[in-house]
């Protein structure tokens, strides 16, 4: 089949590159052109495990194609996949100009004769699909009503495991009411699908729903687990146990139980956000969703009193070494990473930082310029520096050089916002080491 990808970023590039990797011939569109000359000069784009190769791969066979002519692509495409943004706006529902600009561009270029499959792929409120009918149909300058049909097929794909859970995922959820369309998307998806996973087919609306639905909930569970990560700190008791004790039940499930420093990334925040906003407007008041975004915004800063406390409420020049900055390990995407609050709260304070991140440096220094410094490596940050704090937790940080550190480190002090070192083995050490829902250890 021959498709087109609108918007080349984490999603888009992702997707069209795996749709090419099962035969069918993709061309990707971004309006930015330094974006499309870096990937046409076979340069990836993002970080992400396993992508590089399978990109590579087909663009060398002729089945992936990269342009900034939305025409060009779309011209022989049966299908017409949009991944692209959907920020929150200023009142918090997701900001839709993105889509429905594109939406109305496509309309100028539909043709009557020429049917195909409009994909949404962004994460976007109910109600969206017919929006992007509308504007289609608006801008035609023939009747092309015959000539299109609008699907929602929200994207679940985990950056950092993107490919995976593209190539095998739990399941794909369509959205249409057009036979027509269902055919196609069941071919579409059939390659991927093969090992018995659902292809669940359900109206547009429930299938906008179900991508807020399912992020909602594991920003639910990820904020229970760190306010019981608070009440542990204060009645003594260990957050590790209570995890396990609970995990192990089926009901609850072992996933995403591991209480941090909060969530982040381009997806839960600003959709729990954006799933309220759409609630206030239909005059219901999502109460769970309020409060877990009031309890993330705290669980970023939560090292903050602990470091401060620990050097006696002044942190003027003192200096901190930070291992991590991507919101979560093998991504180097920062949008809201809880080390970026991290930062500015050290910053405020003034103390100074050095940091080091396996993939995330480049889009940092970016945003931060020189606020920050940056390391080669996670031990040449070490030094000369009154503590460590961890933000995120790469592999390459769970069993460390203590030595190293030890050597580096002006106090042998480590505050970890992802609870990676056991407890005991730390204390063996000498270090003083603080957590997340598990009692201090005050050497
Ligand atoms: N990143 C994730 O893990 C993830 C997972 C599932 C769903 N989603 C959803 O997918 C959507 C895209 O997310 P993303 O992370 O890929 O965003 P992104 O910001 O990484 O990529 C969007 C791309 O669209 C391009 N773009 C903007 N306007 C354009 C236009 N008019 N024509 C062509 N290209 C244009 C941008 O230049 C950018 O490259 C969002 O709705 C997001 O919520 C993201």
């Amino acid at each position: 089949m021959k498709i087109a990808v609108v918007g080349t970023g984490y999603v888009g590039l992702v997707t069209g590159t795996c749709f090419s990797e099962t035969g069918n011939t993709v061309t990707c569109v971004d309006i930015d052109q330094k974006k499309i000359d870096k990937l046409n000069s076979g340069q990836i784009t993002i970080y992400e495990p396993g992508l590089e190769k399978i990109f590579l791969r087909n663009q060398k066979e002729g089945r992936l194609f990269f342009t900034n002519s939305l025409e060009e692509a779309v011209k022989d495409a049966a299908i017409v996949f949009l991944a692209l943004p959907t920020p929150p706006g200023e009142d918090g529902s997701a900001d839709l100009k993105y889509i429905l600009g594109v939406s109305a561009d496509l309309g100028r270029l539909l043709k009557p004769s020429d049917y195909k499959v409009i994909v949404d792929k962004s994460t976007v409120p109910v109600g969206t699909a017919e929006k992007v009918k509308t504007a289609i149909l608006q801008n035609a300058t023939e009747d092309i009503s015959k000539a299109f049909d609008v699907v929602s097929n929200p994207e679940f794909l985990r950056e950092g495991v993107a490919v995976d859970d593209f190539m095998k995922p739990d399941r794909v959820v369509i959205g249409t009411g057009s036979e027509r369309a269902t055919k196609v998307m069941n071919d579409l998806y059939a390659p991927f699908v093969r090992q018995g996973n659902p292809i669940i087919f359900m109206d547009e609306k429930s299938a906008e729903l179900t991508k807020y639905a399912a992020n909602s909930f594991l920003a639910v569970k990820i904020t229970f687990m760190n306010e019981i990560a608070q009440l542990c700190e204060k009645l003594g008791a260990d957050v590790d146990m209570v995890r396990r004790g609970i995990g192990s039940d089926e009901r609850i499930g072992k996933r995403f139980l591991f209480p941090g420093i909060g969530y982040g990334g381009s997806c839960f925040p600003k959709d729990v956000q954006a799933l309220a906003k759409s609630s206030t407007e239909v005059n219901y008041e999502f109460k769970i969703l309020d409060a877990v975004m009031d309890v993330n915004e705290k669980q970023k800063l939560h090292l903050i009193p602990k470091i401060s406390q620990y050097f006696g409420g002044d942190l003027r020049g003192k200096h901190f070494t930070l291992w991590g900055l991507a919101f979560k390990p093998n991504t180097d995407d920062i949008r809201e990473a809880p080390a970026l609050y991290i930062i500015d709260a050290l910053v405020a304070a003034g103390a100074t930082i050095t940091a080091f991140d396996p993939e995330a440096m480049p889009n940092v220094k970016v945003l931060l310029g020189d606020k920050i410094r940056f390391a080669e490596n996670q031990y040449d940050a070490l030094q000369d520096a009154d503590a460590l704090v961890i933000a995120t937790e790469w592999n390459e940080f769970r069993t460390p050089d203590f030595d190293r550190i030890t050597k580096s480190l002006k106090n042998k002090v480590i505050f970890d916002g992802r609870n990676l070192f056991d407890l005991e083995h730390v204390q063996k050490l000498g270090f003083h080491y603080e957590s997340v829902g598990r009692r201090a250890i005050n050497n």
